[in-house]
């Protein structure tokens, strides 16, 4: 049997990174040395997006001139654009996205170019990109226009308005604003170590990319908020029933999504910063429905089994208020954490080694060939 600590690679380190850093333990993470805590709320996602893509905050300059090329990126090509219709009829939309994700190498400028610094202007590319991809794909499925962007809106407001149709609160563009910055990384999660493989191999950034997509879609992973608010919405009953809703569900050894963590041994920040979303956009819109069956839910599976929420489990019930359809809540996690898979990308390229790990072999030894007549 293979060591049980190095299961689904534990503890294992796998690569060395200075674009984020987690302590488990107290429940903290940075990036690129900042607390999430302080620049949560603080700084934008375009700004965030800088610091992980190019290692630092911008300057004021820096910021406007970063901010008009990620406005200027935001075509995503003939071939993209032909595909939509095809894809929208055939696939769930993650895996629409993860196809028109692969056929945006097709008239990328640079796609002949395996430089770092074609990776960069790719990356900068891909996170433009990625939300007009998520906003025109839903806009395609719903028979509709997408509403005109709005140059006075950053990638948050213009994708709440892009795919609400309308221009939302201001304080409901910074709010999603700071998910997008709460989702932007998190060190060797399964995501960004697919990505981290593909890109090992020297292959293109946009192949790293599509296997990030993939490895996101599950439920264990980026999946988890969909999952969430399909619980929730399941609960039949006042909030007193979700307490026997967590305990039949333990008992019958099903897991809740939305809770526990490979790496935090405390409360996840991000999840904190989303409880408190949550509550403010529950008070917000007046309807605390999901909020307070949340809370009671956290309650209930802490007490029950020790287990923390994770990011994606008040995500649900802030991207529910925001007006957010639940089948994009993945898709959303993938606009942001493109960030963070671009990122990486950049830094396995610049210092590369092909990343292939042992096994441990555990099957039959010895055996004979046998004619087929004899087997
Ligand atoms: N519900 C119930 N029990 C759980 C849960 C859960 N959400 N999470 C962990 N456990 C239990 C397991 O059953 C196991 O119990 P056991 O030792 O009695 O068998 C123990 O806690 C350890 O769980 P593992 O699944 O082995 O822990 P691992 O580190 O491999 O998995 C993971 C971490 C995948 C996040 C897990 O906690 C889980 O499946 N959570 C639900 C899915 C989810 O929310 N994923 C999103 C994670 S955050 C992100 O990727 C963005």
């Amino acid at each position: 049997m293979a060591d049980k600590s190095s299961r689904g690679l534990a503890d294992v380190v796998a690569a060395t990174t200075s674009i984020s850093d987690i302590d488990g333990e107290e429940g903290r993470l940075f990036y690129r040395g900042y607390d999430i805590n302080d620049i949560t709320g603080r700084i934008s996602f375009e700004e965030c997006v800088h610091l992980l893509q190019r290692g630092d905050l911008p300057t004021a300059d820096e910021l406007g001139a970063f901010a008009n090329e990620l406005t200027g990126a935001r075509w995503i090509g003939e071939t993209t654009e032909a595909l939509l219709p095809h894809v929208v009829r055939s696939g769930t939309p993650m895996e629409a996205l993860r196809t028109l994700v692969s056929s945006l190498a097709v008239d990328d400028p640079d796609a002949a170019d395996s430089s770092v610094e074609a990776d960069r202007r790719k990356a900068t590319r891909l996170v433009a990109q990625m939300p007009v991809l998520v906003a025109r794909y839903h806009a395609d499925r719903s028979g509709r226009e997408v509403a005109e962007g709005d140059p006075s809106l950053g990638i948050a407001g213009n994708f709440l308005l892009q795919v609400t149709g309308e221009r939302p609160a201001d304080r409901a563009a910074e709010i999603f604003d700071a998910c997008l910055v709460l989702h932007a990384d998190h060190t060797m999660n399964a995501s960004t170590f697919t990505a981290r493989v593909v890109a090992a191999t020297l292959s293109d950034i946009h192949s790293a990319i599509t296997g990030a997509m993939g490895a996101l879609r599950g439920p264990l992973h980026g999946g988890a908020n969909e999952a969430v608010m399909k619980t929730l919405s399941s609960i039949e009953g006042g909030v007193d029933t979700v307490d026997r809703f967590v305990r039949d569900e333990l008992s019958a050894g099903r897991k809740l999504m939305g809770f526990g963590h490979r790496v935090y041994k405390a409360e996840d920040p991000r999840a904190t910063h989303l409880r408190r979303m949550s509550e403010e956009l529950a008070e917000l819109t007046g309807n605390r429905h999901y909020f307070d069956f949340s809370r009671r839910m956290e309650k209930a599976v802490f007490d029950t089994k020790g287990l923390y929420p994770n990011v994606d489990f008040y995500a649900a019930s802030v991207y529910h208020a925001l007006g957010i359809p639940t089948d994009l809540f993945t898709p959303v996690f993938a606009i942001s954490r493109m960030s963070g898979w671009t990122a990486h990308v950049i830094e396995q390229h610049e210092d590369n080694r092909l990343i292939r790990p042992a096994s441990e072999y555990t099957g039959p030894v010895g055996r004979r060939w046998k004619d087929i007549s004899e087997r």
